[in-house]
């Protein structure tokens, strides 16, 4: 144990986030209990706490898996995530308050005694009617004050970074549990379907936030595979395919020039952007009837090789280009002038250099 205990640091906004966090499951509380009250007349105060309490620690575990995913497609949430262990604290605090309070009102008045009465009280595991559901919420109870206790940068340092990360993915083991408590528990109590069908959206919802941040990083990590491979091979990323308008050229530098990538009817050329009139930005210029034309003084270019039609004899060096998963690759070695190049069709994924 190398590292030593620091106290949270706490500062004004810190404060002000959990005072309204504190407040907000308290105002949920109240609100949860009254309307409860008013939908099932015969439910006693405890059994509202317990649903309360229950319902609470469920919206704030939505949240809390809710904000990395948020966060990584949009910066405004990031905030939030710098606050998720808070969030966390509170969500397994009031969860303990359900599953304590729950054990005393179900448990606790027999001769046995109530945690091994939680356990072994309902042995029914053949019936999916008669589940015994609380231990799945107590298992995953376990799980969310574990996580909850270990949540200090303490225990991130001492645990070692790869431990506490696979301590913490626990939460989607606790997740799943809690929907089988949830799910199970409401065919044997009278709480109405709102639970459980908030339930259903709720792992919808999530399912289809961890899924698109899934493919959004997927998509991240082919770019920087692209990135890496042609970087070793000498070759740079320069745009992706979609920046190129048709008939115009996107402007690059290169080891220190300019480079023009124009797309015209689906293919990819690069020359320098320099003309050799009077050093205008070609970059800037259209092709028209399939060539490169100056924006300065109309001088033009054929893509293909960087020449000037008959009877001119301009010349721009060109370069070599490659597609590759929508990502547009420069060769930055300008070819010999005069060279020819076949114009890279903009779909061709995977094409070898030309
Ligand atoms: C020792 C642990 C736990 C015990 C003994 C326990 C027990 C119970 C019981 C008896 C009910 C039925 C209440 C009723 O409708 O009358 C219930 C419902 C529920 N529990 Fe737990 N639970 C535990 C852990 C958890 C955890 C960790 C969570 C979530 C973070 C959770 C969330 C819920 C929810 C959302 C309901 C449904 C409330 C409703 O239908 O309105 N429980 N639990
Ligand atoms: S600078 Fe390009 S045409 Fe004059």
């Amino acid at each position: 144990m190398g590292h030593t205990y620091q106290a949270v640091q706490w500062n004004p906004q810190k404060k002000r986030y959990d005072q309204l966090v504190v407040g907000g499951v308290l105002l949920y509380l109240a609100v949860f209990m009254a309307v409860s009250a008013a939908v099932f007349p015969e439910a006693t105060l405890e059994t509202l706490l317990i649903r309360g309490l229950g319902t609470a620690a469920l919206v704030l575990l939505h949240i809390i898996l809710s904000i990395g995913p948020l966060a990584r497609r949009d910066p405004r949430w990031l905030p939030l995530l710098y606050n998720r262990r808070h969030l966390g604290v509170t969500m397994a605090t009031v969860a303990f308050l359900h599953g304590a309070f729950s054990t005393l009102q179900f448990h606790a008045f027999g001769d046995v005694n109530p945690i091994v009465s939680l356990f072994t009280s309902n042995t029914r595991v053949d019936s999916i009617a008669q589940f015994p559901f609380q231990p799945l919420g107590a298992c995953a109870l376990v799980i969310v004050v574990l996580m909850a206790a270990t949540s200090h940068d303490f225990w991130l340092r001492n645990l070692s970074a790869p431990v506490w990360k696979a301590l913490h993915m626990l939460v989607y083991v606790a997740y799943a549990l809690i929907l089988l408590h949830v799910a199970l528990g409401s065919l044997q109590t009278e709480s109405g379907t709102v639970t459980p069908a908030a339930l259903g959206l709720g792992a919808v919802w999530l399912g289809a936030l961890h899924l698109r941040a899934a493919r959004a990083e997927g998509a991240r990590d082919r770019e920087e595979e692209v990135r890496e491979a042609a970087a070793a091979e000498g070759w740079m990323d320069a745009c992706g395919v979609d920046e190129i308008p048709e008939g115009r050229a996107k402007v690059v530098v290169a080891a220190g020039d300019r480079v023009a990538i124009f797309r015209s009817e689906g293919h990819l050329s690069a020359l320098s952007s320099v003309c050799q009139h009077q050093n205008g930005p070609l970059g800037e210029g259209r092709v028209v009837d399939g060539l490169v034309v100056c924006p300065w003084h109309g001088f033009q270019y054929r893509p293909r090789c960087g020449t000037s039609p008959e009877p001119f004899d301009e010349r721009v060096p060109t370069f070599r280009v490659r597609v590759e998963d929508g990502r547009v690759l420069l060769d930055p070695r300008p070819l010999p002038l005069g060279t020819e190049t076949d114009p890279v069709p903009v779909s061709s994924a995977g094409s070898s250099p030309a």
